[in-house]
C-alpha cells in the first residue's frame, strides 16, 4: 500500500484528480472504476477543470460505476446516475454509452448483478478503481460481514449506512433499503485502486484497514492483499494511522 498525507480535502482531491488525470492520459481508452459519495467530488472538480483547460480527453474512456440503489429511476435526484452526470459526466466529454452504472430498474437482482460482471469483463476490467470508505470500512456497498462477496450481489444496507446516506434524502425512510454493489472480488480485481479518505470521523476505521487484521469485518481491509493500491487520506483521517 502506498499512503499519501493530503495537508486537506482540497490537496487530497488535487492528488487523487492527477493520478486519475494520469491514467487517461497514459492510457485513452482506460477503464475507470468510480465511485460517488462526497469524498470523490472534489477530485471530480479537478478533473473537469483540466479538461476546460484542453489537458484530459475522455472521449475513448470508459467508466464503470461501483454500484447503486436498487429500485431508483435513473433520472432520481439520489440515484448515482444524476449523481455522476451531475458531479462529473455533463462536464467531460466521456461518450454516454460509455459509461456503466448497475441497472438500478431492474428487478431482477441476479440478472441486474451478473449483467453488470458481465459488462466489466468485456470491457477488459477496470484498470484503476477509485474508492471512498464507509464509516464501517465497506467499499463499494460491502458491507462488514462473514465473507468477502466474489461478485457484483445485492445488499441489504447496514443501518450505519442507511444513517450516513440520509443526509442526501429528504426523510430517512426514503433511503432504499437495498443496492447493486461490485462484490469485493469485483473490486480486487482492478489492476490498481486509489482509495480516498478524509475526516477525522474515518480516522478509527482508516486505522484498521491500514493495521488491522484483514477481515470480512472490515471489508476495505482487504485492499493489504492487492497489489497495487494507493490510499490518498488528509491528516484528519490519518491521524488514528500513525
Ligand atoms: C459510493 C460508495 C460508498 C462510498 C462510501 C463513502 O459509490 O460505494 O462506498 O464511497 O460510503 O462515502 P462518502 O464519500 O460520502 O463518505
Amino acid at each position: 500500500m502506498k499512503i499519501y498525507r493530503a495537508k486537506n480535502y482540497d490537496k487530497l482531491s488535487e492528488k487523487a484528480a492527477s493520478i486519475l488525470g494520469a491514467e487517461v492520459i497514459s492510457n485513452p481508452e482506460c477503464v475507470l472504476g468510480l465511485a460517488t459519495g462526497s469524498t470523490p467530488v472534489g477530485a471530480y472538480g479537478y478533473l473537469k477543470k483540466w479538461y476546460r483547460m484542453g489537458l484530459l480527453d475522455f472521449s475513448r474512456v470508459k467508466s464503470m460505476n461501483l454500484d447503486d440503489y436498487k429500485g431508483l429511476e435513473p433520472d432520481n435526484e439520489q440515484g448515482y446516475y444524476y449523481f455522476m452526470r451531475k458531479n462529473l459526466f455533463c462536464d467531460i466529454n466521456i461518450k454516454p454509452e460509455n459509461t456503466h452504472i448497475p441497472d438500478s430498474m431492474e428487478p431482477d437482482s441476479e440478472k441486474a448483478c451478473s449483467d453488470y460482471e458481465r459488462i466489466i469483463e468485456e470491457s477488459g476490467g477496470v484498470d484503476l478503481q477509485l474508492l471512498g470508505l464507509g464509516h464501517n470500512g465497506h467499499i463499494g456497498f460491502n458491507e462488514p460481514g462473514e465473507i468477502f462477496e466474489k461478485k457484483c450481489h445485492c445488499v441489504t444496507l447496514a443501518a450505519s449506512t442507511v444513517e450516513a446516506n440520509k443526509r442526501f434524502f429528504e426523510r430517512a425512510e426514503d433511503v432504499p433499503s437495498q443496492a447493486y454493489t461490485m462484490g469485493i472480488g469485483t473490486i480486487m480485481r482492478a489492476r490498481k485502486i486509489l482509495l480516498l479518505v478524509s475526516g477525522k470521523e474515518k480516522s478509527g476505521i482508516l486505522n484498521q484497514v491500514i493495521n488491522g487484521p484483514v477481515t470480512p469485518k472490515v471489508p476495505a481491509s482487504v485492499l493489504q492483499l492487492h497489489p497495487n493500491v494507493t490510499i490518498i487520506a488528509d491528516e484528519d483521517a490519518l491521524s488514528e494511522a500513525d
